[in-house]
């Protein structure tokens, strides 16, 4: 059952204020690749629309039906087109005289380390990649699991995959091996590619170790038959003989001529698992022309791309989605030059972005909003010490962005005139769909206005009723996100799991064939859209999507805990924080807390990710449930978030909470 809109308390204070909204410079909007136009064209026939901007793409057999929808949810765009992924986005570009653009700016986490790469060169090492992977016995369809740091050699393997019709799996290399070990065996990955190690704040650690107890935990199951390691630190590492293989010492020596084959417009692409509400997280698939149309459209029209002068820079990693669609695909496919860097935003100290944004005069700069409220407590005098008057257009992506942190983000990196694009969308829907079109919208600090042209969205109460724009006040209901139309960039299931896709997703309003988002959001007055966060029981921590079952499954794989509850409760600084309560077995009853709660802690990201640790876990006696046993998070929420609880009259036992309290 889908939790109800109404568990979204304290989420709606700061969209509520009266807003002005903020109109579009007349010199960007003149210059702007996207106009009014484009709504009604998409809105009088939007999938002749689709097939103008799939035409933005070099097709070797092109299509003649531009959606098939006969066996939705499953949903066939371009369906008899044939194209080349990576074609379209390295090669395409060479052949049209554009070789020697820069597509690569790459800036490694130690000063110093930097390397520019042009889409020619581009092309000769994806060649190479490519090859070697044919070499080592990959075909069409079989599966890679890439796990790496920011380097160029992730998005050159991405591209080789791609070239090859061979599917790729990022594997944030932030992710623990256990993670990892998940995701090879349930995508049944044939390869690893990896780098020896990667830098985190100044040292190097490895990462490689990592891959080796993933492969050795699977056994004799163990899928992989090559790991492919870059040297990226120069730090020791095992090395298994007849299975892994340096980059340096394979990949240059492969022909540099690959020619690449064109695959159906619905040949799987890649898989990227995200979470979901139970603890297995679910392999999202995307397959090639409809997701690469939407990418390369979106990223043309929402960040206004002039691939001849324009320096793009996506802070994302490519372990998740906006990397694929942002960093990857959507930038590579248009021919623009971007920045990839490498490390965090305040290595070696906090002018590091503000740095890379002089030294390459970036342009458009998209980044989220939990970073932005870290520009704003490190203080706006580190940006004032430098040049940032190239800019002229800022993103923002992952969760909401607050109205304070929105002006704030505007008047200190846009001189207070750039345009802001905040981009909704998610691993799901492969690219942004209700974003600002720079140029067009006149933009309110904190939302994410309306669709883009052809894309269909609305916001609807239990039954699935339209709700109405709001008013001046904020006192407007707030209702399911939905989206009532397919799209091509959508998902076109999770891996090895239809029934999950369609359960997910397509059965909450199955009567009206709708996809619903998981999101909450209202109206405004003017019928824009405020997105209110997830209603499920996802949380987001600093734009990252992780479930609380998959953190309380963490926690109860601990031998001394019992039971675990899990809820995201807000935070200043990364939006919401995990916070955890747990019962211990008994045998642990003496143990000290502080102690427990530290061992649990370093379960969790051992298990997951030190992205997943719980900001706090408190040691209870018990915890609040339903009489059917369901735990109520509303109430731990209100907990934790120090609220005068709601209604408890569902509880069993209502007087638990004093406990809770009394444990706090
Ligand atoms: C949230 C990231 C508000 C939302 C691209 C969504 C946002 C989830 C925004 C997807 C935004 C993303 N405003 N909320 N501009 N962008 N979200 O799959 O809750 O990592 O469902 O994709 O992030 O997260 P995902």
């Amino acid at each position: 059952m889908q939790p109800s809109v109404t568990t979204l308390t304290g989420m709606t204070d700061t969209h509520t204020q009266v807003l002005s909204a903020y109109p579009p410079p007349a010199e960007f909007a003149e210059q702007a690749n996207a106009t009014e136009e484009m709504y009604r064209e998409a809105e009088a026939d939007r999938l002749a629309f689709w097939a103008t901007q799939a035409n933005r793409l070099a097709w070797s057999k092109p299509f003649t039906e531009v959606l098939d929808w006969s066996e939705a949810p499953f949903a066939k765009w371009f369906a008899d087109g044939t194209l080349n992924v990576a074609y379209n986005c390295v090669d395409r570009h060479v052949e049209a005289g554009n070789g020697d653009r820069v597509a690569i700016h790459w800036e490694g986490e130690p000063v110093g380390h930097s390397r520019s790469i042009t889409y020619a060169e581009l092309k000769d090492e994806v060649s190479q990649a490519a090859n070697t992977l044919t070499d080592l016995g990959l075909v069409s369809g079989d599966r890679v699991a890439i796990y790496m740091p920011m380097v160029p050699e992730a998005i050159v393997a991405m591209l080789a995959c791609a070239r090859l019709g061979v599917m790729h799996s990022v594997v944030f290399a932030g992710f623990s091996a256990s993670a990892l070990k998940a995701r090879i065996d349930d995508a049944q990955a044939k390869m690893v590619i990896t780098t020896d190690g990667q830098y985190r704040r100044g040292s190097a650690v490895s990462l490689k170790i990592g891959v080796d107890e993933a492969i050795e935990g699977l056994g004799d199951a163990s899928p992989v038959e090559h790991v492919l390691v870059v040297r990226r630190t120069g730090i020791d590492i095992p090395f298994t003989e007849g299975r892994d293989l340096w980059w340096d010492e394979t990949v240059p020596k492969a022909s540099t001529e690959h020619t690449p084959e064109a695959f159906d417009a619905e040949h799987p692409l890649f898989l990227l698992y995200t979470s979901g509400t139970t603890g297995k997280p679910k392999g999202i698939m995307h397959t090639s022309g409809g997701y690469l149309t939407q990418a390369s459209y979106t990223h043309s029209v929402v960040f206004d791309i002039k691939p001849e002068t324009d320096v793009y820079w996506c802070t994302a990693d490519i372990g998740w989605v906006t990397g694929h669609t942002y960093i990857v695909y959507g930038p590579l496919s248009n021919g623009v030059t971007q920045v990839v860097y490498e490390g965090t935003p305040a290595s070696p100290n906090e002018h590091r972005h503000f740095e890379v944004i002089e030294k390459y005069g970036v342009t458009i700069y998209y980044t989220a909003p939990t970073l932005v409220r870290t520009f704003m407590k490190w203080g706006r005098e580190i940006a004032f010490e430098h040049d940032l008057s190239s800019l002229r257009l800022l993103g923002s992506v992952g969760e909401p962005i607050n109205p304070e942190a929105w002006r704030w983000y505007r008047l200190i990196f846009g001189a207070d005139k750039t345009p802001i694009v905040d981009t909704w969308w998610q691993t799901e829907t492969g690219a942004a769909m209700i974003s600002p079109l720079p140029g067009v919208t006149h933009c309110k600090p904190g939302s994410a206005m309306r669709p883009l042209p052809g894309i269909s969205a609305k916001i609807v109460d239990d039954e699935g009723n339209d709700l109405a724009p709001g008013t001046d006040h904020g006192e407007q209901a707030s209702g399911y996100l939905v989206l009532d139309k397919p799209w091509p960039a959508m998902l076109r299931g999770i891996w090895g799991d239809p029934e999950r896709f369609k359960e997910t997703y397509w059965s909450r309003f199955a009567d009206q064939g709708w996809y619903f988002a998981g999101d909450g959001a209202r109206y405004g007055k003017d019928g824009e859209i405020w997105i209110l966060g997830r209603i499920d029981d996802v949380m987001n921590v600093s734009g990252h999507r992780i479930s609380t079952a998959e953190v309380e499954s963490a926690l109860v794989g601990h031998s001394g805990v019992a039971e675990a509850a899990v809820v995201g409760a807000a935070d200043e600084q990364t939006g919401q924080a995990i916070c955890a309560f747990v019962i211990l077995k008994s045998h642990h009853a003496e143990t000290p807390h502080e102690q427990m709660v530290d061992e649990l802690r370093a379960e969790v990201s051992r298990e997951i990710s030190p992205i997943a640790k719980p900001r706090e876990i408190h040691v209870v006696p018990e915890l609040p449930k339903t009489r059917s046993g369901k735990i109520m998070r509303r109430l731990l929420r209100d907990v934790a978030e120090g609220r005068e609880l709601g209604d408890t009259s569902t509880l069993v036992d209502p007087s638990v909470f004093e406990a809770i309290r009394a444990g706090k």
